[in-house]
C-alpha cells in the first residue's frame, strides 16, 4: 500500500509556488483527500511499520483528516492534540518555535490511558516543531509516542532532527 499511496500524492497534489508567500512551494493534499481511493491507500499505509499501538493522535488541523483516516484503518480510535483555547479542562501546553514566533498545541490527558502507545499522523513533517511539541505532550500526559507518520516530509528543513529516537515514516520525501 505504501508504493501505491506515494504513487496517488504525486499524481493529486496540488504544487503551489509562491505559497503562503513568495519563495514557498506549497504542497496542498486537499485533491488527495478528496479521492476515496487515495484516503484508503493513505489510511492504510500511514498505519503500518511501527510497532503495535493503541490509539492514533491527529495534529489540529489537517493530520485531524489523516489520524482518522489511519484509525479507521488500524482500527484504534483517535485522539485529537488541538491548538490552543480549543480544550476545555484540565489540559497540557506545548510551546514550539515558527520561523517568526511561536505556536502552541493542547491535549487534555484524561483522552488518553497512562501508557498508552500512541502513533502520531500529521499531514506534513517540515521543521518538526509541531511533530515534537505532541510527542512531549503525549509523553508528559503518561504516554508513549510509538512514531510519527506523515505522507510528506520536506527533508531540507531538519525534522527529524527534533524528534530524538521516535521513529518516523514519510509516504513521499520532498
Ligand atoms: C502545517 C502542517 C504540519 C506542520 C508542519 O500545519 O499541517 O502540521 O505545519 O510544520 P513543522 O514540522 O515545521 O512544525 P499548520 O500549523 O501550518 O496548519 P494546519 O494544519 O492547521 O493547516
Ligand atoms: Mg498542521
Amino acid at each position: 500500500p505504501s508504493a501505491r499511496a506515494g504513487a496517488a500524492i504525486d499524481r493529486l497534489t496540488r504544487v503551489a509556488p509562491d505559497f503562503p508567500v513568495p519563495g514557498v512551494l506549497f504542497r496542498d493534499l486537499t485533491p488527495v483527500l478528496a479521492d476515496a481511493d487515495s484516503l484508503r491507500l493513505i489510511g492504510v499505509a500511514l498505519a503500518v511499520g511501527f510497532g503495535p499501538f493503541d490509539v492514533v493522535a491527529g495534529l489540529e488541523s489537517r493530520g485531524f483528516l489523516l489520524g482518522t483516516a489511519v484509525a479507521m484503518a488500524a482500527g484504534t480510535g483517535v485522539l485529537a492534540i488541538r491548538k490552543p483555547g480549543k480544550l476545555p479542562g484540565d489540559i497540557l501546553s506545548e510551546e514550539f518555535d515558527l520561523e517568526y514566533g511561536t505556536a502552541t498545541l493542547e491535549l487534555n490527558p484524561s483522552d488518553v490511558a497512562d501508557g498508552a502507545r500512541v502513533l502520531v499522523v500529521d499531514d506534513v513533517l517540515a521543521t518538526g516543531g509541531t511533530a515534537a511539541a505532541a510527542c512531549r505532550l503525549l509523553r508528559r500526559a503518561g504516554a508513549a509516542p510509538i512514531g510519527v507518520s506523515v505522507a510528506i516530509e520536506l527533508g531540507a528543513l531538519g525534522g527529524r532532527a527534533q524528534l530524538g529516537d521516535v521513529p518516523i515514516r514519510a509516504l513521499r520525501l520532498y
